[in-house]
């Protein structure tokens, strides 16, 4: 597995674009990594880790303000980044990002496939078209996003895929959250089968499966624990709490690092031991 190459990021077209114009100020020399669901939670403290790391971020997401408001922290703590909308149900929306970002800058170093909902939906209520947002968005905009990127990461020999899978895809099932299960199982099976078919390309694909993080998805009262339930879950986890955004972001940090080079096709499960220590 090679290292990732060393980018140069220089005059990309910032016309109308304020945000990439304060990031492109000064040249820099950089890995790319692209992040679905950038904007808020766990796809927001990634980007924070890769701008660390040294990374050029280019942080995508449905919410434009929050993921502008990224950008904007990356550049005042010294990283470079660029927002841009991409709703990962769309295809061509996804293809020409992709397209854009490598023109730009060569075969994209690491995309991290974050971006999903998990919404409360009982059996009973359960439509073909919940369970098929579901899926488009948890599942299927994961291949949407790291399918154009493929070219040129196969051309090159190099590059790094980290999915979010869940602990409700690789252990539990969730009630009234069937869609989600399902979904979340079937992303850790394109980990497995990308990984394969990747390999000889020198592409390792890799995922986290964390348990639960302090994000808008458990803190919320309609779809999941909610505050005071998230609060509780901390009694039944072996380390005695619910995880932090940065907790799960540094191990996809980890998973795309030369650290992880002999690992791929895993899922990482990542939850104070809830997995081991629930008896
Ligand atoms: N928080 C947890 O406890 C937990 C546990 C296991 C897995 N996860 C997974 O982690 C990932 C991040 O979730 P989070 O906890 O940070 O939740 P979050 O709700 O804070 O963030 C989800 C992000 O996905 C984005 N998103 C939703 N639909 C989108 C679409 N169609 N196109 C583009 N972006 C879209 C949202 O705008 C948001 O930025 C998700 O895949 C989630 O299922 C979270």
């Amino acid at each position: 597995m090679k290292k990732p190459a060393v980018k140069s990021v220089t005059k990309p077209s910032v016309k109308g674009n304020p945000t990439l114009a304060r990031s492109s100020e000064k040249s820099v020399k950089k890995p790319i990594v692209l992040i679905t669901g950038g904007g808020i939670g766990i796809g927001r403290s990634t980007g924070h880790s890769f701008a660390n790391a040294g990374y050029h971020v280019v942080v995508t997401d449905v919410l434009v303000k929050e993921g502008k408001a990224v950008v904007s922290e990356i550049i005042a703590a010294g990283g470079t980044a660029e927002f841009h909308k991409l709703n990962v149900r769309s295809t061509s929306e996804a293809d020409s990002l992709i397209a854009d970002i490598q023109k730009r800058f060569g075969a994209i170093d690491c995309i991290v496939a974050n971006a999903g909902i998990a919404h409360k939906v009982p059996l009973g209520k359960l439509t073909d078209e919940k369970w098929d947002e579901t899926f488009d968005i948890d599942l299927k905009g994961m291949i949407r996003v790291i399918r154009p990127a493929l070219p040129a990461m196969k051309k090159r020999g190099a590059g790094a895929i980290v999915c979010i899978s869940s602990i409700m895809g690789i252990a539990y099932g969730w009630d009234e959250h069937v869609h989600y299960s399902s979904a979340k199982a079937g992303v850790i099976g394109l980990i497995r089968g990308l990984a394969v078919e990747l390999a000889k390309d020198g592409i390792r694909v890799n995922g986290i499966a964390p348990g639960y993080i302090r994000t808008a998805q458990l803190l919320s009262e309609k779809h999941s624990l909610g505050p005071a339930g998230a609060d509780k879950a901390g009694e039944f986890i072996p380390m005695g709490r619910i995880g932090e955004p940065d907790e799960i972001a540094d191990v996809v940090l980890f998973l795309a690092s030369s650290a992880a080079r002999y690992m791929t096709g895993q899922t990482v499960v990542v939850d104070g031991g809830l997995l081991v220590g629930r008896y």
